[in-house]
């Protein structure tokens, strides 16, 4: 376990996170004295078809400002922040990378939005959060990397209140054969683990979880990636942006999560859910 722990957070986390990011939206031309959510976006969403997928993930979580979310798994804080900006919700993060829990604390502090998010470190498969504490949550590309999908499952329902609401995005196994790698959660097998959606959805639903809708993502994604007009080439604004955090290699990573989809390797699921 703790093998596996030590795998992820060196395959995410990195130096001078906040520094790159900053440099990067500098030469984008913002201020980054006066640091928004906003102007971090192109940076800090790592899930595919990044903001567009947070906004639409959001609006089925039915967020208002009387809400507190918790986000599993929940990187440098861009979907936090989002979530936070866009519905006045509190917002809950918690991630296992310690270099990007850091990174989430300073730029949500450098935006000005540390009274409504606040990010803590810890392992999504035993949070330090009491039973039904949550309205909602949500966990986005965060299960590849996690082989007790059963237990996700249970300790995610265990913080829900009850009918509270979750988003959970993952690249599920497909008929196609096994993934080409490098990927962006994974550079090997060793910390990625895939199951088909059939065994998703039975672990969710063996742990409590009603499955309110089920969204196989393969059409919008294969867009996604065909937009530049170079299927499956990603956009070229697109992999420079999660370069910055992701490293040099990311652009490789992309392009064979886009030829995995193509090929059938993986079907991107968004399923929402709530506790029963
Ligand atoms: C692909 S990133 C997604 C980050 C964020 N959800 C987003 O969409 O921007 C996957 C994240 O899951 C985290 N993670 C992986 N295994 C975890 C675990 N067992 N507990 C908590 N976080 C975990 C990683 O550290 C990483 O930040």
């Amino acid at each position: 376990m703790a093998d596996l722990s030590t795998g992820i957070q060196r395959h995410y986390g990195g130096a001078a996170i906040v520094q790159r990011v900053l440099a990067a939206v500098a030469d984008s031309g913002h201020d980054v004295s006066r640091l928004t959510a906003e102007m971090l976006y192109p940076y800090d969403q790592f899930h595919w078809r990044s903001l567009a997928a947070t906004r639409e993930n959001a609006a089925k979580l039915n967020l208002d400002a009387s809400m507190h979310l918790l986000d599993v798994g929940s990187g440098v804080g861009g979907p936090a922040r989002y979530m936070a900006c866009s519905f006045g919700c509190r917002v809950t993060g918690i991630d296992l990378t310690e270099e990007f829990v850091a990174a989430a604390q300073e730029l949500t502090e450098r935006c000005r939005l540390s009274d409504k998010v606040a990010f803590r470190q810890g392992d999504a498969l035993a949070m330090p959060f009491s039973e039904a504490s949550f309205d909602a949550a949500c966990c986005l590309n965060v299960a590849m990397n996690i082989n007790n999908k059963a237990g996700l499952a249970r300790e995610i329902r265990r913080i829900l209140k009850p009918r509270g609401r979750l988003v959970w995005t993952e690249a599920t196994q497909g008929p196609g054969g096994p993934p080409h790698y490098p990927l962006p959660w994974a550079r090997n097998p060793d910390i990625s683990f895939l199951v088909s959606g059939r065994e998703l959805r039975s672990a969710m639903e063996g742990a409590g979880l009603r499955i309110v809708e089920w969204i196989d993502e393969t059409e919008a994604t294969r867009a996604a990636f065909a937009q530049a007009g170079r299927s499956p080439q990603p956009s070229a604004s697109s992999m420079i942006s999660n370069q910055v955090i992701m490293g040099d290699d990311f652009a490789e990573r992309l392009n064979n999560f886009g030829r995995n989809v193509l090929e059938e390797r993986f079907v991107p699921i968004s399923a929402i859910a709530e506790r029963a």
